[in-house]
Order: C-alpha cells, then sequence, then structure tokens
C-alpha cells in the first residue's frame, strides 16, 4: 500500500458478499462490482435458489457469459442450504471448486428466503461434513420469530442459535454476514479463531433515522434493518481497526423501484458502484485510512484463505465532490443506487 494525502495505492478488492440476480438484471449490475472487485461471493438467493452443485455450476456458466474475456473477475459461488441439502452434493461441489461456500438463511428472514432452514438441527449433519472438509459457513444471522422484535433479531439470533451452533461445531468456518449490532461485533471480537464479520457500506455511513424520520425512506430498507447509531459506531470501530475478523462484503442487492416502492416493498439496498468510493471517505474521516486496504482487500481472502489479488487501484482525492447518478437504467426498469448522504471526495481512477 502507498498511501499520501490526496493519493492510495491499494491492493484491488473483493466483495465478500453480493447479489447479481440472474439474466438481464444480472448484465444490467456486473459491471458495477467488476469495475473494482476481483472477486466476489455470490449468494444463491435466485427464485428458485441454488440449492445443488450442479445449480451452482450452471449459475457461475451464465455470470461468466456477462463477462468479457478481458476483464479479469472470478464469482465465487455459493450454494443455499436447505433441510434437503445432501452433505455429499456440498463436499463434492466444493472439492470440484465449483463452490467457496454454504448460506444459511433461517427460512423467511429475508428476500427469496422461503426455502431456507426452519429446524437449525436438520441441517447439523451438512454442518458437520463442512466443519471436516474446511467448507465456510455464511451466515444470515437473525431469528425469524415473530414475537422478537425486528431489532433484536440478530442479538437473539446469536444466543439461541449461533452460540450452540459454535458449541456443536467449534471447527466450522463461520462468516456472520452484514453484521448490524454492536452484540455482534463483540461476538466475533471474543472468537479468536474460524469466526468473522462481514459489514457492508451502508450499516457503516447510515442509521435507522435516516430510514424512518422525515419520511419513510424504501430505498434504505434492508434486511438486517438499519439499527441505532451506538450500534453504526460500533461496526465503524470493527470495521477501520485493521482487525482480520472483520471485512467487506457489500450485500449490494438490486431491486427495480417498482419492488421497492411498492405496498410490500423489498429489503435491499443497491450500492455495488461506489462502494469502495464510500468506505474510502469514511476511513479518511475516521484518520484510518491505513486500514482501507485491509478491510476491502486483505483480510477477506485471508479468512477464505486465498492469495491476495495482484492488480492494484488507485484512488485520488479531489477537491470536487462525487457526483452519484440517482438510477442505473436497466432493460427491465430503473434501480436506484444507494445515496451515502455524505461528501465524497475520493475516486478510483481508471
Ligand atoms: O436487504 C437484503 N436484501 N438483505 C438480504 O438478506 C437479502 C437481500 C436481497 O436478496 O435482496
Ligand atoms: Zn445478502
Amino acid at each position: 500500500m502507498k498511501i499520501s494525502p490526496n493519493q492510495l495505492v491499494i491492493i484491488k478488492p473483493d466483495d465478500w458478499h453480493l447479489h447479481v440476480r440472474d439474466k438481464e438484471i444480472m448484465k444490467a449490475v456486473l459491471p458495477e462490482s467488476y469495475r473494482w472487485a476481483s472477486r466476489a461471493i455470490i449468494m444463491p438467493n435466485l427464485v428458485p435458489p441454488i440449492t445443488t452443485g450442479e445449480d451452482a455450476r450452471l449459475y457461475a456458466n451464465r455470470i461468466k457469459a456477462c463477462i468479457d474475456k478481458d476483464i479479469n473477475f472470478e464469482p465465487l459461488l455459493t450454494l443455499y442450504l436447505t433441510e434437503e441439502t445432501e452433505a455429499d452434493d456440498v463436499v463434492s461441489a466444493y472439492r470440484k471448486k465449483i463452490i467457496k461456500a454454504v448460506k444459511l438463511y433461517p427460512a423467511g428472514a429475508t428476500t427469496n428466503s422461503s426455502n431456507g432452514v426452519r429446524n437449525i438441527n436438520g441441517v447439523y449433519p451438512v454442518l458437520g461434513a463442512m466443519s471436516e472438509q474446511g467448507i465456510p459457513l455464511l451466515i444470515h444471522g437473525e431469528v425469524t420469530d415473530p414475537q422478537i422484535d425486528i431489532f433484536d433479531r440478530e442479538a437473539v439470533f446469536i444466543e439461541k442459535i449461533l452460540a450452540p451452533l459454535r458449541n456443536e461445531f467449534p471447527d466450522l468456518k463461520i462468516v456472520m454476514e452484514h453484521i448490524t449490532t454492536e452484540q455482534a461485533v463483540s461476538y466475533v471480537l471474543n472468537e479468536e479463531k474460524n469466526l468473522a464479520a462481514t459489514i457492508t457500506p451502508h450499516h457503516l455511513v447510515v442509521n435507522r433515522n435516516v430510514m424512518l424520520s422525515g419520511g419513510i425512506k424504501p430505498h434504505y430498507y434492508c434486511l438486517p434493518v438499519l439499527k441505532k447509531e451506538p450500534h453504526r459506531l460500533a461496526l465503524i470501530r470493527a470495521a477501520t481497526k485493521g482487525d482480520k475478523r472483520f471485512f467487506l462484503g457489500t450485500d449490494s442487492a438490486p431491486h427495480l423501484d417498482s419492488s421497492k416502492i411498492h405496498d410490500c416493498g423489498c429489503a435491499g439496498v443497491f450500492n455495488a458502484s461506489f462502494a469502495i468510493e464510500i468506505l474510502a471517505q469514511l476511513f479518511d474521516n475516521e484518520h484510518e485510512l491505513k486500514n482501507l486496504e485491509s478491510f476491502v482487500s486483505l483480510s477477506g481472502a485471508e479468512f477464505y484463505g486465498l492469495p491476495h489479488n495482484r492488480e492494484n487501484i488507485i484512488l485520488s482525492k479531489s477537491d470536487k465532490k462525487l457526483e452519484i447518478p440517482k438510477k442505473l437504467q436497466t432493460s427491465e426498469g430503473d434501480i436506484t443506487l444507494f445515496d451515502p448522504l455524505m461528501s465524497i471526495y475520493w475516486r478510483i481512477k481508471n
């Protein structure tokens, strides 16, 4: 890394949590990620979900077919865990390098999660096989019990599901995806190995007031839902100090505006386009630019046991504010870009 007041050279980043969807939407959103990322962990919550090694192989081919040969971008596929998932299929897909990880969605926790896991004990045999093979489990960590307040669902998940699961499988490599609370930060900080967490740009730069005060703003609605300010501050401390257990997963989750602005609007923030510029500004504001590379380019690869990328990117700071376009146009309709509501002076130099 080379760092000077107005320029930063860092190893090219990766995105350890990304939704690229399929078909026309995929064609439109992929370039927003491969502009700055070398690799991305691709979420499997399509309709129908990517539940088998064969589904993942075909999905990887569809993604690669959208990317020109001269572009260096590697999609890292995941399987959507269900109570019907067969351990042999997971292990074989991992050994054949078709998948990098398995995603656990509690049934009903979020977008396209209805085929997820209802009874966690039902998937323990698969988790046992993953633990033996070193296959990472990526967790959407929220309980779905309607009795539990939506703002408490992550903390309750840690206590009721994650802690017992980790007791049972201490060697299983786990990533708590898109953490949003100080409880999740503390939980990760208490563990020395086999546990890490991704953090999104949006949970780092906005809190729930932005979504709910002065009018309801559906483009800030995501799951886990934005939390109050002390949680955001805990996430900033976790992300910006160079701790290897926390790394970037944008959770960029595009939905057409017609699905967001709706009687029952979809959860998801589309932030892939300017994720790095937003994070550079955040780290700069925190006087922690020296730790940006660790968060966006190094720690995730290290957790997954992958080499660092060979290419670099150059970030430069100018006096002119970055203008973030409002919409990405697709042949299916518009998708609204995440507005970080802060002044951004950093840009990626081509
Ligand atoms: O806000 C979200 N959107 N959270 C998720 O967990 C899923 C995602 C999506 O797929 O739209
Ligand atoms: Zn996600």
